[in-house]
This record gives structure tokens, sequence and C-alpha cells, in this order.
């Protein structure tokens, strides 16, 4: 069943703008598609964490470069989203050593206790469980990334305090 999201609300403030010509300046001026990344990370931060169409247009025109240039680069990596997700997303490394070390059961143990499927987020909107490609801490697996910070060595007792302190708000998710 195809799902609709509500409309986003596109706020470039002066702020962001500054921000966002602050990193295009790392470029020579005909290179401007090279800022694409950082740009579409300080906007999706500051449009609660998801690209509409209309955003990924805005940005393509800041950039000076074709809509599907944008669309192109956020299909491709997961870290881009392209409708609202949860606020607190469980990305499960799915890579072999952390699939060895179980990540696939303490992934389905997530979803139960959750009550969702992968890539549902939950009915507050609070939680989400994705499947990712190797985060590069293969020797701490099993792993999943939480906002901005790694979680490793994984166990279900460890999930259950995660849960609970997103619960209770009571965890970081930005180092900035
Ligand atoms: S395999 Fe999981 S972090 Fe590399």
């Amino acid at each position: 069943m195809e799902r609709t999201y509500h409309k986003q609300e596109i706020n470039m403030t002066e702020a962001l703008m500054l921000r966002i010509n602050e990193l295009i300046s790392h470029y020579p001026e005909d290179k401007r598609k090279s800022a694409l990344l950082p740009v579409l990370h300080e906007v999706q931060d500051a449009h609660e964490n998801w690209l509409s169409i209309e955003l990924m247009n805005k940005v393509a025109e800041i950039l000076l470069i074709k809509p599907i240039e944008v669309y192109e680069v956020v299909s491709f990596y997961t870290m881009y989203n392209q409708r609202p997700i949860g606020k607190y997303m469980f990305e499960f490394c799915q890579t072999s050593p952390c699939c060895l070390n179980g990540v696939e059961d303490l992934m389905d143990y997530t979803c139960e206790k959750l009550g969702v499927k992968v890539g549902e987020p939950t009915p507050d909107g609070l939680f989400e469980v994705r499947g990712v490609e190797c985060l590069g801490a293969c020797g701490y697996a099993p792993m999943m990334q939480l906002g901005d910070f790694y979680k490793e060595h994984l166990t279900a007792a460890k999930i259950d305090q995660l849960i609970e302190d997103c619960k209770n708000d009571t965890i970081i998710l930005h180092d900035k």
C-alpha cells in the first residue's frame, strides 16, 4: 500500500543559508555541486530529518544543478531520508561480521519489542528500525548507529536499556 506523508514545511532560515553558503565557499564557483552531500545534511537536520521532493528541488536551485542530480544522491545513501522517520532510528549493521555475531536476532528482538516491522515507524513516531551496510566498526559487532553515535557489542539487555533511555528522553542523539 502506498503511504502518503504530511507536506513538509520548507524553512530556509538565514542561519541555514549562511551555513550552506559557507559550505559552498569551500569549492570553486563552477564546482558548487561538490558541496551537495554536506549541504543535504544541513538541510535535512533543519527539516525534521527528511527531504521531500520540494526540499530537494530547493537544494538543486541553490547549487545550480538539476533536481535529478539531487534525487540520485538522496536515493543512493541511506543517511538521507525521503520520508518522515522515527525520532529514534535504530540502524543495525547487516553486513557479514555483524550477522555472524547475531545482529539479525537482535533486529527481530527490537522489532518485536517495539511492535513494528523493519522500515516502519512506531505509531507514536518515536522509533524505527532499519538495516544498513557495514558501518566500519566490525570489531565491535553486533552494532548499530543511533543518531550520531555507535552502539556496540549489542545484546538484548543493551537494546532494552536503549529503548528505555529513548522513552525517558535521556539519550543524546547528536554530537553538535
Ligand atoms: S560488519 Fe557491522 S560494522 Fe562492519
